[in-house]
C-alpha cells in the first residue's frame, strides 16, 4: 500500500460526493445561471456572514483575485514573506496587479499587530501606499501554525483605523477553526475578504470560494473572467464543495489527531533533529545533520510513504481523508524501523 502524505489536496472524491456531483443541477454560470454554483456561494458567504461569494478554479485564482480587486498597480500589500500569496504564487502579486510587497518575518509564518502598525508607510510621495494586509490561517510553511484570535481582532483593528483591506488566505481555515473553536461568522467579522479551499482538508476535487461585501465579489467576478476563470456548468464541481461542507468539517479533529501521532513517533527517532509543535494537520521535522531532506524523502518513498522535502531539511507530512488508521498504524511501523542512509 502507498501511503500518501505529500498534501491534503490528494484525496479523491467519496462515494457520496461522487453522488451529489452526479445529481447536481446545471446551467451556465457565466450566465448566473448555474444554481449549484450560487448555492455554495451563498452557503459559505452565510455561514461566513459575508454578503456575496465567488466559485473560483483553485485558491491561487482567488487570492489573486481578491488581491487585484483591493489594488491598484504601484500599491503596497503587508504579508509574511512566507505567505503563500507571495511565496507559491509564481509572483502573481507583481504580475496580475502591479503591486509592491512589504514582506514581513514572524514566528511560524504569523505576523503580529505591532508589525503590522510598524509597517504601514506614511503618506509621503517617496514611498507605495499601504492598501492591504494579508494573513494565512492556517500557515501552510509555518506547519499549520494557527493564529491566536487577539491578534487577528488586533490587526483587524488596525487595518480598520488606517483604512486597510484585510484578506485572509483561508485555504485550511476550517482546520484553525476547529483548533480555536471560533465560530466562522465571528471569524468572518474581522476580514474584508476571505479565500476558502474546498480542495484541501475539505476533501473535494476542484475549488476555492472567495467572500466579500457585494461590491467586491462584483469588481471580483469581472477580474476572475479575465483570468480565464469563468466557468460553465461547474455546478457539477460546486456540488462537491457543498457535500464537503456539510460531511468534512467535523471529522477534521482526525486528522489533527493522526497528525499529533505521527509528530510524537517522530520526536522519538533517532535521525530526527527536531519536530515543530503540532497544532493542525501538518506536520514538519528536521532531519539531523549531515542527513538531507530529498534522499530521506527519496527512501521513504520506497518504503511505501510519499512526503515531500520542504527545505534542505525539512520534510513535510499532511494527512488527510484518505489517510486512514490502517495507514496511520502502517506509517508509524515503517517509522520505526527505518534508519536512513546519506
Ligand atoms: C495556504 C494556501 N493558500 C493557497 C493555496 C493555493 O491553492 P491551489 O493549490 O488551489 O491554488 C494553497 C495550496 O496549497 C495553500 O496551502
Amino acid at each position: 500500500m502507498t501511503i500518501d502524505l505529500r498534501s491534503d489536496t490528494v484525496t479523491r472524491p467519496t462515494p457520496g460526493m461522487l453522488d451529489a456531483m452526479f445529481h447536481a443541477c446545471v446551467g451556465d454560470d457565466v450566465f448566473g445561471e448555474d444554481p449549484t454554483v450560487s448555492a455554495l456561494e451563498h452557503k459559505l458567504a452565510a455561514m461566513f456572514g459575508k454578503e456575496a461569494g465567488l466559485y473560483c478554479a483553485s485558491g491561487t485564482m482567488s487570492n489573486q483575485i481578491a488581491v487585484k480587486t483591493h489594488t491598484q498597480p504601484g500599491d503596497e500589500i503587508i504579508i509574511h514573506q512566507l505567505a503563500h500569496v507571495y511565496y507559491y504564487e509564481g509572483g502573481g502579486i507583481m504580475m496580475n496587479s502591479g503591486a509592491s510587497v512589504c514582506l514581513l518575518e514572524g514566528n511560524r509564518g504569523r505576523i503580529t499587530p505591532q508589525d503590522v502598525l510598524d509597517h504601514i508607510n506614511p503618506d509621503d510621495v517617496h514611498r507605495p501606499p499601504t492598501v492591504m494586509v494579508e494573513v494565512e490561517n492556517t500557515v501552510n510553511k509555518g506547519g499549520g501554525a494557527v493564529y491566536n484570535n487577539d491578534d487577528l481582532v488586533a490587526i483587524s483593528e488596525i487595518c480598520r483605523e488606517h483604512n486597510l483591506k484585510f484578506h485572509l488566505d483561508g485555504a485550511r481555515i476550517f482546520n484553525a477553526l476547529t483548533v480555536t473553536g471560533q465560530t466562522p461568522l465571528q471569524c468572518g467579522k474581522m476580514f474584508d475578504s476571505i479565500s476558502i479551499c474546498l480542495s484541501k482538508g475539505l476533501g473535494a476535487p476542484v475549488g476555492s470560494v472567495l467572500l466579500g461585501s457585494q461590491t467586491f465579489i462584483n469588481k471580483g467576478r469581472r477580474v476572475r473572467k479575465i483570468f480565464g476563470g469563468g466557468m460553465r456548468q461547474a455546478g457539477y464541481l460546486a456540488a462537491a464543495g457543498i457535500y464537503a461542507l456539510d460531511h468534512h468539517i467535523q471529522r477534521l479533529a482526525d486528522d489533527h489527531k493522526k497528525a499529533k501521532q505521527l509528530s510524537q513517533c517522530l520526536a522519538n527517532l533517532s535521525w530526527v533533529e527536531e519536530v515543530q509543535d503540532c497544532l493542525t494537520n501538518i506536520v514538519l521535522f528536521r532531519v539531523k545533520a549531515p542527513l538531507l531532506a530529498i534522499p530521506v524523502v527519496a527512501q521513504l518513498e520506497q518504503r511505501g510513504i510519499k512526503c515531500i522535502d520542504f527545505d534542505k531539511r525539512t520534510i513535510r507530512f499532511v494527512t488527510h481523508l484518505d489517510f486512514t488508521d490502517d495507514m496511520l498504524t502502517e506509517t508509524l511501523t515503517i517509522l520505526k524501523n527505518f534508519e536512513p542512509v546519506m
